[in-house]
Order: C-alpha cells, then sequence, then structure tokens
C-alpha cells in the first residue's frame, strides 16, 4: 500500500470517529439531556460523557490533520486554496480549525470552568446554546464530507 492510499484510509477512518461522534452527540445524547429534569443531573451526565470524548476526539482531530497536510504535500495541491471551485478543500481546512480551536483551546479552560459554577438560569440558556452549536456544526460538516467525497472523485460545480 502506497503513502498516500495509507494517509487517505488514516483520514477516512479519524472522520469517521470524529464526525460519527458528533453526530451521537448532536441527535441522540443531547436530546435525552433535554429531557432531564435538574441541570445538575444534566452537568454530571454531560461531565461523564464528555471527559471520555474529548480525548478522542483531540486524537481524530489530530490524525485528521495531519494525514489531511499529508495528502495535500504529495498532490502538490496546495494552489487549490487559490480556487474557489476546490471550496470543499478551503471547507475541510475551516471544519478542522474551528474543531481544534473548541478541543484544544476554549472546551478544557471555558467549558469546564462554566459547567461547575453557573446559576440555573445560566445553565438553562447555556444548553440551548450547546445544541444550537452542535446542530450547526454537525451540518456544516456533513456537507463538508459530501463536497469532499464528490470532489475528490471528480465532481465540478
Ligand atoms: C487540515 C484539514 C484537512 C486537510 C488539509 C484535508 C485534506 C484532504 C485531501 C488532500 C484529501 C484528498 C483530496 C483528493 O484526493 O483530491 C481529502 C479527502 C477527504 N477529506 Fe479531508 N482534509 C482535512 C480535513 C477534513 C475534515 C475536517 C473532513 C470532514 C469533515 C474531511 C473529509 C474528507 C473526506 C470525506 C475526503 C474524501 C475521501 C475519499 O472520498 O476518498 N477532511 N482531505
Amino acid at each position: 500500500m502506497n503513502e498516500f492510499v495509507l494517509a487517505r484510509v488514516l483520514h477516512v477512518l479519524g472522520v469517521v470517529l470524529w464526525i460519527g461522534g458528533v453526530a451521537m452527540v448532536t441527535t441522540v445524547l443531547i436530546p435525552a439531556m433535554a429531557q432531564m429534569r435538574s441541570p445538575a443531573e444534566r452537568r454530571e451526565f454531560f461531565q461523564r460523557v464528555e471527559s471520555r470524548f474529548a480525548p478522542q476526539a483531540r486524537l481524530t482531530t489530530l490524525l485528521v490533520g495531519v494525514s489531511g497536510f499529508y495528502m495535500v504535500h504529495i498532490l502538490g495541491a496546495w494552489d487549490r486554496f487559490t480556487q474557489p471551485s476546490y471550496w470543499w478543500m478551503h471547507a475541510m481546512v475551516l471544519i478542522w480549525l474551528l474543531f481544534s480551536v473548541m478541543l484544544f483551546v476554549i472546551e478544557p479552560r471555558v467549558l469546564r470552568r462554566q459547567v461547575t459554577d453557573t446559576a440555573v438560569q445560566d445553565a438553562e440558556e447555556r444548553f440551548v446554546r450547546m445544541r444550537r452549536m452542535h446542530r450547526i456544526m454537525l451540518a456544516l460538516s456533513l456537507i463538508t464530507v459530501a463536497g469532499a467525497v464528490a470532489g475528490s472523485h471528480g465532481w465540478m460545480p
């Protein structure tokens, strides 16, 4: 198996684990949390799930980034970033950047602190914001996956 194919395999495996996890959180866990009675119950559940998912998501984000840039290098495809028809390349890097900032910068510093020490009203508003954010990120990720598969197999808009 040559290096490019291996990078592609690792890239797609990383995407499946990572975006699949985001889909699970958005469409199953967050709706289940919405039915919980107290913010304290939600908080406890969220912390238990998050402490398992976050390290896994950080690892897959790294894998997708390294394999992605390696493929750009092997393909000599840096000039794609200057062409609008390769919007799906921009979308991949954008989604990757957004998730990286969230997982490596915002999540460890801000979210964890907020989750432990705020009033019930704040907790409710934060939950609504978190649900909206997850829906937006999942929608953008799925559009990116669709565009990347179609684009890398020859589709041009
Ligand atoms: C640093 C970020 C990323 C870079 C540099 C990158 C780069 C690449 C490259 C060079 C390809 C191969 C294109 C070709 O064969 O013409 C590719 C394929 C692909 N990427 Fe990314 N990518 C990144 C992040 C992502 C993210 C975040 C996702 C998902 C949301 C994603 C999903 C895909 C998919 C689904 C394919 C197509 C695989 C196939 O059909 O064989 N990538 N990526």
